[in-house]
């Protein structure tokens, strides 16, 4: 018989709101949510997550809480300490290390205020340990997502040796130089946290492979990953993209690109994703090519994130204004060479992503990158995707897109321009493969992956 399981992550799948002091419910943000939601809705599992916001830390007073198909249980850790666990430790800490993303001569700074925020991140989750070892059915499975949530496995192995754990990062995995610069009491930590999780699941072999050189390098044992990449569920993303909200979406995109080809992109206002190379590429794709002037139009759907951490603020800015000058230097009165808009708003992304001619997806490193994937489920005009090798989805979809390095700004503006020049016929068999690929893997597929690890623990 299937065994009962229980999902923690810091993101939950409702969010609740205080209108007129009343709570009201609607679904969560993020990947995890859209992905694993469908599989869990109406069923009984439990899905425990920080609360997040005022109306939040309301639900958290009731316990267990059913909202929108699910039953969740929103967890009102302190607020300083849900602060630095989440911004100080991380966001910016842990995030930066697994993509690299410290400019090494300046940050990271190890110092006083840092050991607080490491101190609260192990009260957080001690405090998501606390309410996993009441909440778990006995002998269940307890599944752990990402890096918020790694020091909750040794308290719940302690407390309750019925359950299996297992932990998934949806982040790559730091190399051993990267984590060289954490404390070294941190970095044990962490490394015998994520051990204490009987299983540890990553999306892309290499990702595993650099946790088993951790585990090697500075714990001197064999630990050892399983991979497991997340795709979309293509019914679910295809009723979204065709809702009428997208339809209106695309519309209006439309009468923006009229019948110019267009390059998208669409994710997070994030470092790792390398956005200021992405418009610096375009840049030099104008001043290579004089014929697309008029013709060609980039359109960014970047959805604001983390923006408590002062590096992301600063990020934006150098980005807003490396688009204001490309717009200066080429548009004319007709011709506005970029479209961005920085907004939470899922619809014009999949209007994006219905509607692109080339899909660039450049990070700088990324666990998955599922826009790689979802983009092509969607995409009504045989679209060639520009994809960086640092991505996860590489190892999947290699062969069927063009490379992009992601620092090589003058390669990738020379990509964009093969994409843009690509044969119709070429095009679309492209597109058809990389639909067949995509479709061939789903959230279920993942899920029953983490259970089977579970499982075998127990074996
Ligand atoms: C990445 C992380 C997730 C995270 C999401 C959104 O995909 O792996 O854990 O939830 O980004 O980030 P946020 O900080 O807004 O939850």
């Amino acid at each position: 018989m299937a065994r009962p399981f229980v999902l923690a992550s810091n993101r939950g799948p409702v969010s609740f709101s205080l209108d007129d002091g009343l709570l009201t419910s609607r679904r969560g943000a993020g990947g995890l949510v859209s992905g694993l939601g469908p599989l869990v809705r109406n069923t009984d599992t439990t899905w425990i997550a920080a609360a997040l916001s005022e109306g939040d830390r309301r639900a958290a007073a009731d316990g267990m809480i059913e909202a929108e198909g699910y039953r969740v249980r929103t967890l009102a850790i302190d607020e300083d300490d849900l602060e630095l666990a989440y911004n100080t430790i991380a966001n910016a800490t842990l995030w930066y290390v697994h993509h690299g993303l410290y400019e090494l001569s300046r940050s990271p700074s190890i110092d006083i205020d840092w050991y607080d925020a490491w101190a609260a991140y192990r009260r957080y989750n001690r405090a998501f340990a606390e309410a996993i070892v009441e909440e778990a059915a006995k002998d269940a499975i307890v599944l752990l997502q990402d890096h918020h949530l790694v020091l909750a496995a040794p308290i719940i192995r302690d407390e309750r040796p019925d359950v299996d754990v297992v932990h998934f990062t949806h982040t790559p995995f730091a190399t051993v130089d990267q984590l060289r610069v954490l404390p070294e009491l941190a970095r044990t930590e962490l490394l015998l946290g994520y051990a204490a999780a009987g299983a540890a699941g990553f999306h892309a072999a290499r990702w595993s492979e650099d946790y088993t050189n951790a585990g090697r390098t500075f714990l001197g044992v064999r630990t050892q990953g399983f991979v497991s990449p997340l795709g979309p569920d293509p019914e679910a993303i295809r009723a979204l993209a065709h809702s009428p909200e997208c339809d209106a979406e695309l519309a209006a995109l439309n009468e923006v690109v009229g019948d110019r080809m267009l390059i998208a992109r669409a994710e997070r206002l994030e470092l790792s994703k390398n956005l200021i190379r992405g418009f610096e590429a375009y840049d030099q794709l104008l001043a290579m090519r004089p014929d697309l002037h008029g013709r060609v139009v980039f359109a960014a759907a970047l959805n604001p994130s983390r923006e408590s951490v002062p590096d992301y603020i600063r990020y934006r800015m150098d980005m807003e204004a490396t688009i204001d000058e490309i717009n200066a230097r080429w548009g004319t009165a007709d011709w506005t060479p970029i479209h961005y808009r920085a907004e939470n708003n899922i619809h014009f992304s999949m209007a994006c992503l219905r509607r692109y001619d080339a899909l660039l997806v450049n990070p700088i490193r990324d666990g998955m990158n599922l826009v790689a994937k979802e983009g092509p489920l969607v995409n009504e005009r045989n679209g060639v995707v520009l994809l960086s090798r640092e991505a996860g989805a590489w190892d999947e979809l290699a062969g069927l897109v063009i490379e992009v390095h992601p620092y090589d700004i003058t390669q990738t503006a020379q990509a964009a321009a093969d994409a843009l020049d690509m044969d119709p016929e070429q095009r679309s068999e492209m597109a058809a493969d990389l639909v067949d690929v995509v479709e061939s893997r789903t959230p279920r597929e993942w899920l029953n992956d983490q259970l089977a690890a579970a499982n075998e623990l127990r074996a």
